[in-house]
């Protein structure tokens, strides 16, 4: 894996530090709350199972799964629910817990979803933001880092489903990809 590598952007010790930071403000922000942590999978697997032990107030935990790229490297704006949530949000404070934003399109189709089942609060946390590629408008209310228009693996982040275990985040090769 290591040679499909261009450039490591956050080590993990970056990572655990910033994810430290984050639990930190959503312990804070979220006192005396009923807040449902919704993770989306598959990418938000490591991240979610790392920021739930850094939150100091309870919690409940729940999953989507949803697809937007398939093998492709480009999103198709086409989002297709694989595993709903199990239990209901309504009346709950959710914060949607994602890997990566990129265009926005699976993360605004989500959100829109989820605020159709008439949660209290419902609230976004990325550890990744590439903020050249929106194309729609996102209010992202906690964010690890930006990073560039690059294709990124690592940290639960997948190519072709490969690389999804790097414990950090990386660039890959464009010849990986290009090839
Ligand atoms: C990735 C990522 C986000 C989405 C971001 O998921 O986890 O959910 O793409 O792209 P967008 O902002 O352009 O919509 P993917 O569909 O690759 O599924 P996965 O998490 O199972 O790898």
């Amino acid at each position: 894996m290591q040679q499909d590598i261009a450039k490591i952007l956050f080590t993990e010790e970056e990572i655990a530090k910033k994810v430290e930071a984050l639990g930190s403000q959503i312990t804070k922000d979220y006192q005396g709350k009923d807040l449902v942590l919704v993770g989306i999978l598959k990418g938000a697997n490591i991240f979610v199972g790392d920021l739930m032990r850094k939150i100091r107030i309870p919690i409940t935990l729940d999953f989507m799964a949803v697809s937007s790229y398939g093998f492709s490297t480009e999103s198709s704006g086409i989002v297709k629910i694989i595993k709903d949530l199990e239990h209901s949000i309504e009346g709950k404070d959710v914060l949607i817990v994602e890997d990566l934003i990129d265009t926005g399109l699976t993360l605004n189709y989500i959100y829109e979803n989820l605020l159709s089942r008439k949660p209290k609060s419902l609230k976004i946390c990325t550890l990744l933001d590439k903020p050249d590629r929106r194309k729609v408008n996102i209010k992202v209310d906690y964010k690890g880092f930006d990073v560039p228009d690059e294709f990124i693996i690592g940290y639960g982040i997948d190519y072709a489903e490969k690389y999804r275990n790097l414990p950090y985040v990386a660039i890959l090769k464009r010849e990986v990809y290009e090839k």
